[in-house]
């Protein structure tokens, strides 16, 4: 069930580009994988969004790349610090597939160690955009990873139930080839449980608010 909660910091690592943000639980549900979380950016007016990364025993752990002034205050946090925390929100993969392979492109793998440790030990593909960016992928020990200008589709094989996240041309990539991938998508959150409309995105000619709706979709 969803609650919000003022959870303390932990611990605040840095992994190659991105910051892994550690939190403790509280009494927070950790969810499904591909669920998300609103977290409470100091300074500015709105919560943002961001997947699960690592759920180990009494934390939350989210992975962040710092792309503006929400990502980089919550990035900037210390330990002991507090933040509101509201979630699990969204719906996320389903779990019950045969053949399980898990892409990534780059900060779009913050759901994949999560997902990997509830779904079994599927193999995993990784696409970066700079060697940098790539040391992420240690979190997915195994993972076959591809740096720019190597496309992490070019990694799908047939026959495999494909489960991504990544930016919004990957994944339309990934819905070519694998017609029947679920897939993690984006949109700008500013309440992330149905009630402003923000998140409304056309998806195959529908309008789809993506926090109740998704964030994952079947790629058909
Ligand atoms: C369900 C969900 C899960 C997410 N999980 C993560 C995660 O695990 N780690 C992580 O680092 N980020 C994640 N994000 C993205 C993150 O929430 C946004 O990038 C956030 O708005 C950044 O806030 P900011 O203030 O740092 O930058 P902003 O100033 O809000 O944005 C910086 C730039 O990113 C663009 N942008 C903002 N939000 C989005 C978005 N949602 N999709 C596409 N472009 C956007 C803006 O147009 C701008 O160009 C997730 C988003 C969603 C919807
Ligand atoms: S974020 Fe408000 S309706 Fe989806």
């Amino acid at each position: 069930m969803s609650r919000r909660e003022r959870l303390s910091v932990n611990g605040v690592e840095t992994v190659g580009a991105y910051t892994l943000l550690r939190l403790d639980r509280g009494t927070l549900d950790p969810g499904a994988p591909g669920q998300f979380f609103m977290l409470e950016a100091p300074g500015r007016l709105l919560p943002r969004a961001l997947s699960l990364c690592l759920a180990p025993t009494g934390e939350l752990a989210f992975l962040l790349d710092a792309v503006g002034p929400g990502t980089a205050a919550l990035c900037a946090l210390e330990p002991g610090d507090r933040i509101h925390v509201f979630g699990p929100l969204g719906n996320g993969f389903r779990l019950d597939v045969g053949r399980p392979l898990l892409v990534g492109g780059g900060i779009g793998m913050a759901p994949l160690p999560y997902l990997r440790a509830a779904i079994g030990d599927a193999p995993v593909v990784l696409g970066f955009r700079s060697d940098r960016h790539a040391e992420a992928a240690a979190l997915l020990p195994a993972a076959e990873v591809v740096v720019d200008p190597v496309l992490v589709t070019s990694c799908i094989e047939d026959g495999y139930d494909v489960l991504a996240c990544g930016p919004e041309p990957m994944l339309r990539a990934v819905a070519d080839i694998a017609p029947d991938a679920q897939l993690a998508w984006e949109a700008p959150m500013a309440c992330g449980y149905g009630a402003c409309y923000g998140c409304a995105v056309d998806i195959g000619g529908e309008l789809k608010r993506l926090c109740v709706e998704g964030p994952v979709l079947a790629a058909a």
